[in-house]
Parts: C-alpha cells; structure tokens; sequence
C-alpha cells in the first residue's frame, strides 16, 4: 500500500503510531520523512487521507454529516441508486457493498434504510469508514445516527468473502478510464494513487465474476453513463441518469 501513517502534531503521535501498527502500514513522524505518494494524517478527532506526490491535492476524509452528504439526501440524487437496488415503500434489501470506498454511495442506501455492509480492502480507507460511522453515531440528527446505525465496515477483499444472504451486490469499481473528460476527481485520484495501475484494472472483471458466484438474487454494476459494460453478459437492465448508469443483474 503506498501510503504512510504520520501525526498532525506532536500529541497525536502515540495514536498514529498505534493505528500504524494496527493497519500495518509504515509509520513516519513528520511529512518531510514520507516517501509514499499518499499520507493518512492523524489528528485528535478526524483523520484524513492527502496525496503528497506531484500533483498535491487537499485532503480527502470521510463525513456523513457534511453539508455535501447531507445535499445528496434533500437533492434526490438518490432516487436512481434507490430504484436500481430495489427499494420500495414496503421494503429495503439488505445490500453488501463490495468496493465501499468513502462510502458516500452507502451513506445514501442506508439513508433509504437498507442494511449495508461496507466491504473495503485498502486498510487505510476502511479506517476513515469505521471513524465517520463512529462519529455519525453520535450526531445531533436522528436520521444520520439512524443510518449510521444500519452501517458495518469490513477490511477485506471483497472477493474472498461471502456475501451470500444479501438481497443485493453493489459494485462500484475504479474505472482506469482517464480521459479528459472523464476528469478524476480529487477524492478518486487519492484513492488511485494509493493503488498501481495494474491492480486496479483488475478489479471490475474480477468483482463481477466473485459476485456472480455468491448466492444473491441481484447485483447492481455502477458505471459512467457512457461505459462499456462490465463483462460478457448484458444486465437485465439499466438506470441511466445524466452522468451514470446502474446496471441490474437478476440471477
Ligand atoms: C470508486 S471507489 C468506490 C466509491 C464508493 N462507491 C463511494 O460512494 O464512495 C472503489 C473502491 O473499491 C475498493 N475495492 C476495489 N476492489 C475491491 C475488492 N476486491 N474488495 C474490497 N474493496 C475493493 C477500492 O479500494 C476503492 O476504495
């Protein structure tokens, strides 16, 4: 994993060295001493991840209480999601998000009031899910805490577990796509960046295929509106919004 634990001050470098070794990643005192492209920055409430490598970007965090999170929820922009997984008035599947990432996607599904399972391999990355579930925990709104409280994280590849008994797989792999105008955002080029090339491309095929050998009846394929489509199979359909589409596999 390219990346390196280090303290945002001085006090907060016990806890940085402990999750260090707990996460099993290098651990480094100050930002001069890093060699890796990205950093998880370690301070007193919140972590953070930062891509210290050419380009530098701002730091990438996870918050099921900021103002953006909680824009997606009152915009609607989860009417599509919802609709592709299968909620209804009268029911909410239980979902295992198998590439969680910052979990913005099963913020949104919980919200609806499914069930998740948010299934992250990058220890790094899981470790800001577990920190924003804890923290959304104790917020002052009820809805946050409540689907907060349908969340669970898990640090593994997705692809050696069972996720049989789930009404629903969630995919949203890395696209290796870097057109220019398909412009990687900040948040995913830091997750790009914690990952080579090669294992990253592997990711989509591979998922698909784990995900069809699990015993659930639907998997729902995140893509770029205009993508190919993962794999040989055509999906049983497809939700097509302005920049992405949901495709539905029935099996
Ligand atoms: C594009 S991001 C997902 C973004 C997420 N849907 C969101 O709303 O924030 C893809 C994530 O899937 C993770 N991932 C890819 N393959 C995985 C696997 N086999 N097991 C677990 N996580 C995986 C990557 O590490 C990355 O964090």
């Amino acid at each position: 994993m390219n990346c390196t634990v280090c303290p945002s001050s001085g006090a907060d470098r016990h806890r940085a060295q402990g999750i260090a070794t707990r996460l099993g990643l290098p651990f480094a005192k100050r930002l001069t001493e890093v060699t890796t492209s990205v950093v998880l920055v370690i301070d007193v409430e919140r972590s953070w991840l930062q891509r210290v490598s050419e380009p530098v970007l701002g730091p990438v965090t996870v918050d099921f209480t900021s103002s953006a999170m909680l824009h997606r929820r009152r915009a609607g922009h989860n009417e599509p999601i919802g609709r592709a997984v299968g909620v209804r008035a009268d029911r909410c599947p239980t979902v295992f998000d198998a590439t969680a990432g910052l979990g913005r996607d099963a913020f949104v599904l919980a919200d609806l009031g499914c069930r998740i399972t948010l299934c992250e391999q990058m220890t790094p990355v899981a470790h800001l899910l577990e920190e924003a579930v804890s923290l959304a925990k104790m917020s002052t709104l009820q809805k946050v805490q409540m689907a907060a409280g349908r969340m669970t994280v898990t640090c593994a590849d997705s692809t050696t577990s069972d996720a049989s008994g789930y009404d629903v797989i969630y995919l949203d792999p890395m696209f290796p796509e870097r057109s220019k105008t398909a412009a990687v955002k900040k948040d995913l080029a830091t997750l790009q960046a914690l990952r080579s090339d090669s294992e990253q491309d592997i990711d989509a095929t591979a998922l698909l295929a784990w995900a069809k050998e699990q015993s659930v009846p639907r998997i729902v394929v995140k893509r770029p509106v205009k993508a190919t489509v993962v794999g040989s199979a055509r999906p049983s359909h497809s939700i097509i919004g302005k920049t992405i589409r949901y495709d539905v596999f029935i099996q």
